[in-house]
């Protein structure tokens, strides 16, 4: 057994030594790494900055994060973003992605009142990068939403999507001189599922029949309205491009039987589908099979109306084809399978016991620190190529893609090198199929608050 795992390492070792020698990116390919601004920036109440969801959570429920800790301080890039930026040189970055704390902007979440102690921090972490050539790429919204907007019911209001145009336009106005990427939301599948439609991330609301649903459909207007404010009244005279960045792991059917194909479709549906359809498909709207699945339970489960909402003609029309570019963060896969031996009981209803599939993941694929994240082979590769099979050939950028590790592993990272590699060897694989994939952001430039994770 042992003898055979180290021929086998001997061989993948050769095989990547060759690759390496023959392959390459060009020279316009973007390498950079990304950051999120509650994750790092420290300075919870500086200077007029208004409380976000992430400070009311931590400072209210500390014990929903797994070792009571909070981005008060964090990395503390608020008051060492010099630092940063001298991290970024040092790595030798074309690029850095980083998001905007929207209450640091505007308080209390409207544009009538905007903190200008906010902008000139952010205007000096922009004019610091340029002065090295590393080109900002922003996020507009990375999970912190202004806490004034969650109690007016964030997302699942329907006119969020005019407030958070209104915010993307004030950014828009006071960085796009200079900032030439836009990214309007990072992850609506964590932001929808995971805050609204279950508890794993604030505003921790578990409204798991509907609040998946309600959230996705606002959130892709909203990004629909923010690329179109741009697009209309901005780009003519900046220049820029404005996208999305959505989560897109690779779920593969576990094998060939039709109720397994079925399964691993409805799961891609229910993890990202719901997100990239309306913005990405020739047709528009939610995806066919997870609507009308969820349509008929509604109906079974005595619902007067499905708990997806529909898109009326004009929304549809609005949203689709919303896009410049398709930012994709990706860290894994899983194998999805219909049979009774993987069933894992989700709360009913809700997303997962609408999509009908079970995910389990091979002993195998190498572990990281965190429970999701396995090493898994070629995902990149697959991820990708399904994706231009279905949505054409667009412009794609890796937004996210990393690796973790515990406290205790230090400095040694040897599991991490060999994630990175065999990641960049996925790209180079997908491109040479074709792929337009533009650029590769590595998770992270640095330790920082890890979500429910805190500091672990
Ligand atoms: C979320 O709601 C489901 C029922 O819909 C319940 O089973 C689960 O315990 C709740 N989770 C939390 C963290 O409250």
């Amino acid at each position: 057994m042992k003898l055979a795992i180290i021929v086998g390492l001997f061989i993948i070792s050769c095989a990547a030594k060759t690759v390496r020698q023959e392959r390459s990116f060009p020279d316009d390919f973007l390498f950079g790494t990304a950051t999120a601004s509650y994750q790092i920036e420290g300075g919870w109440d500086a200077d007029g900055k208004g409380e976000n969801i992430w400070d009311y959570m931590t400072h209210n429920k500390a014990d929903v994060i797994k070792d009571l800790s909070n981005g008060d301080i964090a990395a503390d890039t608020y008051n060492n973003y010099k630092m940063d930026v001298e991290m970024m040189r040092e790595l030798g970055l074309d690029a850095y992605r980083f998001s905007l704390s929207w209450a640091r902007i505007l308080p209390e979440g409207f544009s009538h009142n905007v903190n200008e102690e906010g902008v000139a921090f952010y205007n000096n972490y922009i004019n610091e990068m340029l002065k090295y050539n590393i080109q900002p790429l922003i996020t507009l919204y990375h999970w912190d939403l202004p806490q004034k907007l969650q109690e007016l019911g964030g997302f699942v209001n329907p006119l969020f999507s005019d407030w958070f145009e209104d915010y993307a336009r004030v950014a828009f106005e006071r960085f796009g001189d200079r900032v030439k990427f836009w990214i309007t939301f990072n992850e609506p599948r964590e932001i929808c599922y995971e805050g609204y439609g279950s508890a794993t991330k604030a505003p921790i609301l578990n409204a798991t029949a509907v609040g998946t649903y309600l959230c996705a459909k606002n959130l892709v207007i909203g990004h629909a309205k923010a690329y179109h404010a741009y697009n209309k009244d901005f780009k003519p005279t900046q220049n820029g491009q404005c996208g999305i960045t959505i989560s897109v792991n690779w779920f593969g059917a576990a094998t060939d039987s039709e109720e397994d194909q079925i399964a691993a479709e409805l799961r891609r549906q229910a993890e990202w589908g719901l997100y990239a359809e309306p913005i990405f498909s020739q047709e528009g709207g939610f995806p066919k099979e997870l609507s009308e699945r969820v349509a008929a339970k509604s109906t079974e489960q005595g619902y007067g109306w499905s708990r997806m909402p529909l898109f009326t003609d004009e929304d549809r029309d609005l949203v689709k084809g919303s896009f410049d570019f398709f930012g994709v963060n990706h860290y894994t896969a899983y194998l999805v399978s219909a049979a009774e031996e993987h069933k894992v009981q989700y709360p009913v209803p809700s997303l997962y016991d609408d999509s009908d599939s079970y995910t389990y993941t091979p002993d195998e694929w190498p572990q990281s620190a965190s429970a999701w994240l396995k090493l898994a082979p070629n995902s990149i590769y697959d991820a990708f190529t399904f994706l231009k099979n279905k949505y054409g050939d667009i412009d794609f950028y890796v937004t996210e893609n990393g690796w973790s590790t515990t406290l205790a592993a230090g400095l040694i990272d040897e599991d991490r090198i060999r994630y990175y590699r065999a990641a960049l060897n996925s790209v180079l694989d997908a491109r040479e199929a074709g792929v337009n994939i533009k650029g590769y952001m590595a998770w992270s430039l640095m330790d920082n608050f890890e979500w429910m994770e805190g500091y672990t």
